[in-house]
């Protein structure tokens, strides 16, 4: 299927009464556009003056590139070796032809028509597979590179303007009208569309080994979809094996991306398991490496579960070294005691999946995750949240000041759990992912009013896709069906579609919460999530008057697989900028692999950090002033046992009187003595307490 067949499913929207205010050039009659408002994170008043923005080096990302590539043979190793973790022999894992469908075909199921998309490195490659990104000359043969994106209308996270943007050498140099502009300038004519930050989606596992098998979305299939949909950086995981060293895995996951990567990508690292070594490795990452987030998993148990004493010493070290803890909060105890009773039972299928974890289990996570990480005062990211009730933890945490964010994904805006209960096999364990999609079919409607509201803040997809046949490796035994969904591709367009068409959400918060916050919760702004003089030249030039139906059959990844088959969604990436090259072009993408670069991410984040020190001083412990205890002390014999029985309570010697005749004090006792020692002047003094309303009404007569 080409990119043409692919476009002869939309349609442009003609009927003007159904045009949203924000669209530019048409509803004119309808109130202005909002110019200017407040975002989660506040007004930026100065967002278009020239500024020059806090950008880590650009030569140290060069640098740990070159790093990663001085080794190749250690590289190649290391590759050769995730490889031979699997349980399952490579070659039943197809990844350049036809997949073997048998396993989802059992005689008297319902099977699904099966999807074959195309290839990465297919013979039969689509024209547009082999072209290269446009290179924009200036005219006079010099390698600038020179863009003008014009007549379009702007989107941050904060404002929209009607603006020209001006591009030289991958960065945004001019915002404005009437801009002047070199000779020799390409131009996107970008009329009646909006102009926003390339999407930054928070959580992919492209190529990742996992229960046995790999993704089957590498870095090159799953980034060049990325940029497909209008995403111009991913942020992936480094996850290492437990009892493996965190710098190993995170230069593998290195090695992988750098020569396959067309879009940009940062790194968050997996600490799969808890020693001192991992500790002092964490610090390196973060000095060294350009780490800034570490994912714990609270599932998962035998392989990457940490206890909670793991948890909290690992969030101690977040802490420390400035970096931001993420988890995956579900309690893997109970999914395990659940998994053994429900295949008892003689349920195997994906609905023992979803059935082995239900909401509470990942709630209960969620909400020991937040304590523990706030008892601790270090700040705590919760990705893939799937439900209602972890979604409330999340936000009711923050209303108490936590800070904490939430990141729902497109699989759990987008779609929902009752398809694991589908007939066909194929269907439903195509939906397995962890948490798992709810069954509650309002569930992505409810996380969507979170996110519109400011209750989370940022959208990831969990991209780690598995084919049918891989999905396969489940086929008798729900927990060996590999965990994971698509979305890298369509998450702006269901975002866009569930939250913006929905009319939850503004472009405005559209653009936060699908760049904005991420760059900021995770340091990379404004280079990256904002359209302005000094960013990133990552653009997304969204049509938001075309439609397109999502669909295995004409999606760019890898996967024969789609959970949004068949949505109809407004919102098209017609132009994609990334770093200031052209690699989506009306609707036809034109990337290269190796053509994206790695994103250091710095620790001590102000967008993260900014509040914490203030409020662990504020809501420090306090000692209470008092005169140390001069009573009897009970003696412990060696055992920590009481010595010679319980030791009688000694009368205090306050009172005047002796007790009554059953032993209780005696009432006719006065605490006043005229000695001037009064009730119990070893205590501090009561402080005076002014009395405003009394009990039985205030009065405003002197009596009280
Ligand atoms: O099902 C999932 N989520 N697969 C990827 C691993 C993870 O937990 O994020
Ligand atoms: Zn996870
Ligand atoms: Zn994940």
């Amino acid at each position: 299927m080409s990119a043409g067949l692919r476009r002869a499913s939309r349609h442009q929207e003609e009927k003007d009464d159904d045009v949203p205010q924000w669209i530019p050039g048409l509803g004119q009659d309808k109130p202005k556009p909002r110019t200017l408002g407040t975002s989660f994170f506040g007004y930026v008043p100065d967002a278009f003056v020239e500024k020059t923005p806090y950008l880590p080096s650009e030569q140290s990302a060069d640098a740990l590139k070159k790093e990663a590539a001085v080794e190749p043979e250690k590289a190649a190793e290391q590759v050769a070796d995730a490889l031979e973790q699997e349980i399952v022999p490579r070659d039943s894992i197809e990844r350049n032809g036809q997949r073997d469908m048998d396993a989802s075909s059992d005689e008297g199921v319902v099977t699904e028509e099966v999807i074959v998309p195309r290839r990465a490195g297919q013979a039969s490659a689509e024209p547009w597979d082999v072209l290269s990104p446009v290179d924009i000359e200036d005219g006079s043969g010099s390698a600038q590179n020179r863009l003008l994106i014009k007549g379009g209308r702007v989107v941050n996270d904060d404002m929209m303007q009607d603006a020209d943007v001006y591009i030289e050498d991958g960065i945004i140099k001019q915002v404005g009208t009437n801009l002047h502009t070199p000779g020799g300038t390409r131009v996107i004519e970008a009329k009646g569309h909006l102009v926003m930050p390339g999407g930054i989606d928070t959580h992919t596992h492209m190529q990742m080994p996992f229960m046995g098998t790999q993704a089957i979305d590498d870095f090159y299939t799953g980034t060049r979809a990325a940029l497909a949909g209008g995403t111009t950086m991913i942020m992936d995981f480094a996850l290492p094996q437990r009892g493996e060293s965190l710098i190993e895995a995170f230069h593998r996951w290195r090695t992988w991306a750098d020569a396959k990567v067309c879009c940009d990508y940062a790194l968050h690292v997996g600490v799969t398991w808890w020693s001192d070594k991992v500790a002092q490795e964490m610090e390196e990452l973060t000095n060294e490496q350009g780490v800034n987030s570490f994912k714990m998993f609270m599932a998962y148990k035998d392989t990457w579960q940490l206890s909670d004493e793991e948890l909290l010493e690992s969030f101690k070290r977040c802490k420390e070294l400035g970096a931001l803890a993420q988890v995956h909060a579900e309690n893997g105890d109970i999914i395990k005691e659940n998994s053994k009773k429900l295949l008892e039972l003689g349920i195997t299928g994906p609905e023992g999946h979803e059935m082995s974890r239900p909401e509470e289990v990942e709630a209960e996570a969620t909400n020991r995750a937040c304590v523990l990480a706030n008892q601790v005062h270090c700040p705590l990211y919760v990705v893939h949240v799937m439900s209602k009730s972890a979604a409330d933890v999340v936000s009711s945490k923050r209303k108490q000041g936590h800070v904490v964010f939430g990141e729902p994904i497109a699989a759990s805006l987008g779609t929902d759990g009752t398809h694991h209960y589908h007939k066909c096999w194929r269907h439903a364990a195509g939906h397995v992912m962890g948490p798992p999609l709810r069954p509650d079919s309002t569930t992505p409607k409810y996380l969507m009013d979170l996110l519109a509201n400011g209750d989370l803040q940022t959208t990831g997809t969990d991209n780690c896709t598995f084919s049918a046949a891989q999905k396969a490796l489940g086929k008798d035994d729900f927990t060996k069906i590999p965990n994971g969904v698509n979305g890298v591709e369509d998450r702006m367009s269901v975002v866009w579609e569930k939250g913006v068409v929905s009319g939850k959400m503004d472009p405005c918060r559209f653009v936060a919460v699908t760049s904005t916050n991420a760059a900021k919760i995770f340091n990379i702004y404004p280079k990256k999530g904002r359209v302005a003089v000094g960013s990133d030249a990552d653009i997304v030039v969204w049509n938001p008057h075309a439609t397109r139906v999502i669909s295995a059959k004409t999606h760019h990844q890898a996967v024969d697989f789609n959970i949004f088959e068949g949505m109809e969604v407004h919102g098209i990436a017609e132009y994609v900028v990334c770093h200031g090259r052209v690699v989506v072009e009306e609707g036809e993408v034109r990337a290269i692999s190796g053509m994206g670069k790695y994103v250091p991410t710095p620790v001590f984040n102000p967008h993260v950090y900014g509040r914490l020190e203030e409020r662990e001083r504020a809501n420090a412990p306090c000692k209470v002033e008092r005169a140390p205890y001069e009573g009897p002390v009970a003696q412990l014999n060696g055992q920590g046992m009481q010595e010679g029985g319980i030791i009688p309570v000694q009368q205090e010697t306050f009172y005047t009187r002796g007790p009554t005749r059953s032993g209780g004090v005696n009432l006719h006792d006065s605490s006043f003595h005229v000695s001037g020692a009064q009730v119990n002047d070893k205590s501090p003094k009561r402080p005076s307490v002014k009395v405003n309303n009394p009990p039985g009404g205030r009065s405003s007569g002197s009596f009280w």
